[in-house]
C-alpha cells in the first residue's frame, strides 16, 4: 500500500526570470538563502527562461541575461559543487510537465493570481496564454524534482500554494496518494519583502522606471550610499518598537533591510537606534549594505569575463538536472496512462 503522504528525501528548488539585473530584494529574498541552504540540502537552482518569455523578449538579451544570472548566482556564493544551476529551457520535463499540470489546474485558482492580473493590466483579453499558465509551469519546476521546499520572497506565496493544490489535485485525480510532495514555501525573515527606496508602499523591482528605487548588486559603493541617503522617509527618530512604524513604509523598510543584512530581528535594529534620526541612521545603513553588497558586484564583474566557464557550468547542471527528473518523469507517464510508458 502507497503511503498517503509523502515520504521521500527532501529536496530544495527554487528559481529567478533572466529579465534583467539582479537587486537587493532578490538578494535577501532569495540568493542569501539559496547559499545558506547549499550548506545543508539538496539544492537545484535555476534561470527560467521559460517563465521570461511569458512576456516579450529580445532573443539576443534573453541569452545574455540567462548567463548574467548565474554569474550572480555564482557571485553570490552558490558553489556547483554543492548545488545544481542550470537553464529551465534545457531540461524538457519542465515544459512536458507544465502541460501535464495544465489539465489539472483549474481556471479559476488561474484567475485568482494576483500576479496575473498585476502583470496583464487592463486588457486581459490581450495576455498571452502562457502568462496565465505562468504559476502552472511554476508548479512544474518544483515537482519535476519532486521538490519539498521553496526558498523565495515574499510575493511568491500564493504561487506556491497553487503548487501544492496542484500537487495534491495530481495525487488524487490519478489515485496516486504521496506521489508528489505538497512544496513548503521558505518565506519568513527579514528580507522576504524588501520594498522601493522610493515608495515603502511598493515591493523593490527589476522593472520600476526608477533607478533611484532600488540598489542592484552590480553598484559601486558611492552609488549605494547615494541611493540610500536620497531613500524617502520622514523627519521622525526611529521609535522603539515595531507597532509604531506602522504607516511610515519608508522607514519600516529601511530597518528590515538592515535587519536583513545584519541576521537580527527588526526589534533588535530598534534596540540600538530608537530615538535616533535617519541622518544618523542612514550612514550606518549604508555601510552595511556596502559590506554585503560591494564584493558581489566586484566578483560578479570577475565571473562576467568568462562566460566559457558559465556555460561549463550550465551544462553541467543541465545534465545533473535531467538525471533527477528523467525517472520521476517516467513514473508519471506511466501514472497517466501514456503509450509506452
Ligand atoms: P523573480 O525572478 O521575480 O524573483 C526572484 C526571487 O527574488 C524574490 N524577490 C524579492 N524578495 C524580497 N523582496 C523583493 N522586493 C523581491 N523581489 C523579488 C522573489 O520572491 C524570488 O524568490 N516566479 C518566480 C521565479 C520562479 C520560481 C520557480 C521560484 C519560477 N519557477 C519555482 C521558485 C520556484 C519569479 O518570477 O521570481
Amino acid at each position: 500500500m502507497s503511503a498517503h503522504v509523502y515520504t521521500g528525501p527532501e529536496r530544495v528548488f527554487s528559481g529567478v526570470q533572466p529579465t534583467g539585473a539582479l537587486h537587493l530584494g532578490n538578494y535577501l529574498g532569495a540568493l542569501k538563502k539559496f547559499v545558506a541552504l547549499q550548506e545543508t540540502h539538496d539544492c537545484i537552482f535555476c534561470v527560467v527562461d521559460l517563465h521570461a518569455i511569458t512576456m516579450p523578449q529580445d532573443p539576443k538579451t534573453l541569452s545574455q541575461n540567462t548567463r548574467k544570472i548565474t554569474a550572480a548566482f555564482l557571485a553570490a556564493g552558490l558553489d556547483p559543487k554543492k548545488a545544481v544551476i542550470f537553464v529551465q529551457s534545457a531540461v524538457r520535463a519542465h515544459s512536458e510537465l507544465a502541460w501535464i499540470f495544465n489539465c489539472s489546474a483549474r481556471m479559476g485558482w488561474l484567475e485568482r493570481m494576483t500576479q496575473f492580473k498585476d502583470k496583464a493590466g487592463k486588457d486581459k483579453e490581450r495576455a498571452s496564454v502562457g502568462l496565465f499558465a505562468y504559476p502552472v509551469l511554476q508548479a512544474a519546476d518544483i515537482l519535476a524534482y519532486k521538490a519539498t521546499h521553496v526558498p523565495v520572497g515574499e510575493d511568491q506565496k500564493q504561487h506556491l500554494e497553487l503548487s501544492r493544490d496542484i500537487a495534491e489535485r495530481f495525487n488524487r485525480d490519478y489515485d496516486a496518494p504521496g506521489f508528489f510532495p505538497l512544496p513548503e514555501p521558505l518565506i519568513k525573515g527579514p528580507g522576504a519583502r524588501v520594498m522601493s527606496l522610493k515608495d515603502g508602499t511598493k515591493k523593490m523591482s527589476k522593472s520600476d522606471p526608477s533607478d533611484l528605487s532600488r540598489i542592484n548588486l552590480e553598484d559601486d559603493a558611492d552609488t549605494i550610499a547615494r541611493k540610500i541617503k536620497k531613500a524617502r522617509t520622514d523627519p521622525e527618530p526611529l521609535p522603539d518598537n515595531m507597532d509604531a512604524l506602522k504607516g511610515r513604509d519608508g522607514a519600516a523598510n529601511l530597518v528590515g533591510i538592515y535587519a536583513a543584512l545584519a541576521g537580527i530581528s527588526d526589534q533588535a535594529v530598534l534596540d540600538e537606534y530608537a530615538g535616533q534620526g535617519f541622518g544618523a541612521f542612514k550612514p550606518k545603513l549604508a555601510e552595511l549594505t556596502v559590506n554585503a553588497i560591494t564584493p558581489i558586484g566586484q566578483d560578479l564583474a570577475r565571473v562576467n569575463a568568462d562566460p566559457a566557464q558559465i556555460d561549463l557550468v550550465l551544462k553541467d547542471g543541465a545534465m545533473r538536472a535531467s538525471a533527477i527528473a528523467e525517472p520521476i518523469m517516467e513514473e508519471v507517464r506511466r501514472i497517466i496512462g501514456f503509450w509506452g510508458a
